[in-house]
């Protein structure tokens, strides 16, 4: 199992904290954004892992981390996503780094209280396909949304203006080598970008997207300021990625 983590885009909804920076090197808490996914990774075991970033501050990122020394990492790998291309073409640069392995994904602004070791032991136990995470939301429009029937999930719908339901889903997918096929199929959305939930719905057509609900808050510390602010209290009050 590998691990890749999404670090591009250009935040511009944390604008204009990230007019000088990438918004992953932001600080949350005591520590830069990235870190809380990088430890989410290694406390699930994952030790291959691939940063894609963008954008004119990502050397910012080998200066901070360098080879993951401070993680117990010997290396961390790195590539450039030229351009603004969405969630799904960022992940499409990780295809030689994977090598056919089971990836998780994560985003590099999800920040999460506990681990993911029980759901990528599920994945493990899975033959093939793809996993998502769940999370129950007051404001499931911001977000990927699931339409879970029993044991299937048989949608998501990407920010929808009726949720159909408020389980959002997470920025941590897992996901077999069929993934990069899948990227190859679709194409851009509205807002221009190759979207992550047009992969998850082709698992889920194929039949083998399984979901579970994550354990403990969740937090898509870029979805704006207001998230940004409140998941530096959350980390200070509650403690965050403690060990598995
Ligand atoms: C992305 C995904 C969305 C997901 C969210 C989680 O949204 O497109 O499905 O629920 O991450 O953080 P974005 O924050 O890029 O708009």
């Amino acid at each position: 199992m590998k691990g890749v983590i999404l670090a591009g885009g250009l935040g511009s909804r944390l604008f204009p904290l990230t007019k000088i920076t990438n918004k992953h090197l932001l600080p949350v808490y005591d520590k830069p954004m990235i870190y809380y996914p990088i430890q989410t990774l290694v406390n699930a075991g994952i030790r291959d892992i691939m940063i894609v970033t963008g954008g004119s501050h990502a050397g910012d990122f080998l200066t901070l981390l360098g080879n993951g020394r401070e993680f117990g990492l010997k290396e961390i790998n790195y590539t450039y996503q030229e351009q603004e291309g969405g969630i799904a073409e960022a992940l499409g640069l990780a295809e030689h780094f994977a090598e056919g392995d089971r990836l998780v994904v994560m985003l590099g602004d999800n920040i999460i209280e506990k681990n993911i070791v029980s759901a990528v032991r599920n994945f493990e136990a899975q033959k093939e396909g793809g996993r998502i995470l769940l999370k129950e939301v007051k404001n499931p429009q911001d977000y990927g949304v699931a339409v879970v029937e029993g044991e299937r999930v048989v949608e998501v719908i990407e920010k929808p203006e009726s949720p159909p339901s408020n389980l959002a889903v997470i920025g941590i997918y897992m996901y077999d080598a069929r993934v990069f096929d899948f990227i190859r199929d679709i194409n851009p959305s509205d807002r221009g970008e190759l979207e992550i939930t047009d992969v998850n719905n082709l698992y889920i057509k194929a039949g083998t997207m399984s979901w579970e609900i994550l354990d403990g808050w969740w937090a898509d510390a870029g979805a704006s300021i207001k998230d940004y602010w409140q998941v530096g209290q959350l980390v200070y009050s509650s403690g965050a990625n403690s060990l598995p």
